[in-house]
């Protein structure tokens, strides 16, 4: 059975932490962040895990939290990592909303963000822009399957995005 969580997924910038943190602020819900979850049990940055113990382990502690959410979490808001949508029980985690943008949006918005240089540091997968479009083409059909909702985040208009996934959740 599903839990009354909210599950945001979609590819790396999108803006999953920023929407999390607005819908936390429209709604009796609390909010977490996988990643961030990930770095408190290592007690280290996601870069520093893909680069000390590989990506690999990185999805094996994706993995874990996945379960553990399955298990614990009601009423929460949970902002996931890009890569997170592929977790065999993430149906059973919550509904899920796919925050979708064209790839070269997502690059727009984060090369004019003015903390662009640790936005794009603190993600090994953007380090070669070549190799993230090929990551966001294979994952774009597949992040669209996994949702019970799309949308559509282009515009940065957090206000609209918010009221939107609150109106579509209901
Ligand atoms: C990843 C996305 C990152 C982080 C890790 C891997 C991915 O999170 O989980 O670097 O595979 O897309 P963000 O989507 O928050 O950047």
């Amino acid at each position: 059975m599903k839990n009354n969580n909210i599950l945001l997924i979609g590819f790396m910038g999108v803006g999953k932490g920023t929407i999390g943190r607005a819908l936390v602020k429209n709604s009796t819900y609390f909010a977490i962040d996988t990643d961030d979850l990930i770095e408190s049990i290592e007690n280290k940055r996601i870069k520093k895990i893909f680069e000390e113990e590989g990506e690999a382990y990185f999805r094996a502690l994706e993995k874990k939290c996945a379960f553990w959410c399955e298990k614990n979490l009601h009423n929460t808001i949970i902002s996931t990592g890009g890569g997170f949508y592929k977790q065999e029980n993430i149906k059973n985690i919550g509904t899920i909303v796919y925050l979708q943008s064209s790839f070269e949006k997502i690059i727009e918005a984060l090369e004019n963000a003015p903390d662009s240089k640790k936005k794009f540091k603190k993600r090994p997968l953007l380090k070669d822009l070549e190799v993230a479009k090929k990551i966001y083409e294979t994952r774009v059909q597949e992040y669209g399957k996994v949702a019970d909702i799309i949308v559509n985040v282009e515009d940065w208009n957090i206000k609209r995005i918010v009221s939107e996934i609150l109106i579509q959740i209901k």
